[in-house]
């Protein structure tokens, strides 16, 4: 197998832990194994008896509970964990599709989505995104991209990098269109339970189809990436089995110690989350002020959900932007476009963190000294 370079990947592991002001990332403000132990009553003692031996390849049956409660009509043994959710995506691509057929992967998207597939000869047919138009997707355009050899739609609500999140409507017309061709539904649901109204809040693909597969870790919403636990969620017992097989390949089970914390994190779903939401529309409103500010070179849609949007720098200003000048001259990460295959005027933006504040203040001084 020859894979290309995960371009997002390596642009991270350059700077992430080499710059001040990461004003790109993807999850929330993280915390301390501390903090999260004090949500629950005497389980430090309860962390110290971990016992350090394998654990179940499917995952600890409590936390597979718990994973479950987050859907409607999904139980324990409908859940596989996995390592991230970068190995669930692995997995599924390597396993549900073939040489010879097609997936269509909306754009946008985080690499893994489709260059995994890609990498094996599989076709990848883009439903892209209306960059004028809010990123809506044309579900004609979706209906026409489908064809005998399609296996698979592949979708990431809300979205990285754009935030989108369709309408109920919408999304439902998408379940739809795969029920009736008999596809397979892969949706990365990772910023799932993130949605600035609840009322915007889609339901998890696999509680609305069979044949669907729902995409879940504790990295992004939750802000708790250390902890490497993610899962597919699936009503096909045929479909769980396949990804289980290969898990024996890849890492086996689980870190004992990160099933335990996972599963205090999911006791305390709501107390995490809107801590993390409370941070995150602080700095939105930041975000919305510096953008008001520079609305002759900065345009951006507003998402609904997530922690990340794809804004951009007027097009007539663009050969003065250099982002790795400028984590070079400021110490601040922003993410360019080409990392998602779009012209590098485009840019992503993370709002989850705490330092954001700090972090605008030095994109300002960068806007004031460059365009003002
Ligand atoms: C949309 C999406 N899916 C999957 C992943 C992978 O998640 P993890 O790093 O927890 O494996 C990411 C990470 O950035 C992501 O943004």
């Amino acid at each position: 197998m020859n894979i290309s370079p995960f371009i997002l990947e390596r642009y991270f592991a350059e700077y992430e832990f080499n710059v001040p002001y990461l004003l790109c990332s993807s999850d929330c403000e993280s915390i301390s194994i501390k903090d999260l132990l004090q949500l629950e009553e005497e389980s430090s003692e309860k962390l110290e008896n971990v016992w350090l031996g394998y654990t179940e390849s499917q995952g600890a049956p409590n936390l597979l509970k718990q994973i479950a409660n987050l859907y409607s009509s999904i139980d324990s043994k409908d859940v596989l964990t996995f390592s991230g959710a970068e190995e669930a995506i692995y997995i599924f691509m390597r396993t549900m599709l073939q040489q010879g057929e097609n997936i269509v992967v909306q754009s946008p998207c985080y690499q893994s989505l489709f260059e995994v597939a890609k990498s094996e000869g599989i076709t990848i047919k883009q439903w892209n995104m209306d960059k004028d138009n809010g990123w809506e997707l044309d579900l004609n355009e979706l209906e026409n991209l489908i064809d005998s050899k399609t296996k698979a739609i592949v979708i990431n609500f809300p979205n990285n990098p754009t935030g989108y999140l369709p309408s109920i409507e919408k999304y439902q017309q998408i379940v739809d269109i795969a029920k009736r061709n008999d596809l397979l539904l892969f949706s990365d649901e990772v910023y799932r339970l993130f949605e600035y109204n609840e009322a915007d809040r889609l339901a998890p693909a696999c509680d609305l189809y069979d044949k669907a597969v729902s995409l879940g870790v504790l990295s992004k919403s939750f802000g708790l990436a250390g902890l490497r636990i993610g899962w597919v969620a699936c009503k096909n017992p045929d479909i769980l089995e396949k990804l289980k097989w290969y898990k024996d390949y890849t890492t086996i089970c689980n870190s004992a110690p990160s099933e335990f914390l996972a599963e205090i994190a999911l006791k305390n779903t709501d107390k995490l989350i809107d801590r993390n939401k409370q941070i995150t529309l602080d700095n939105l409103v930041l975000i919305e002020e510096l953008f008001t500010e520079f609305s002759s070179i900065l345009s951006w849609n507003k998402p609904k959900a997530g922690v990340i949007a794809f804004p951009k720098f007027d097009e007539a200003v663009a050969e003065k932007v250099n982002y790795r000048k400028i984590a070079e001259d400021y110490g601040l990460l922003l993410l360019p476009g080409s990392c998602y295959g779009y012209p590098d005027n485009y840019f992503r933006i993370g709002y989850g963190r705490k330092n954001f504040p700090e972090a605008i203040a030095v994109f300002r001084k960068y806007l004031n000294e460059k365009f003002n």
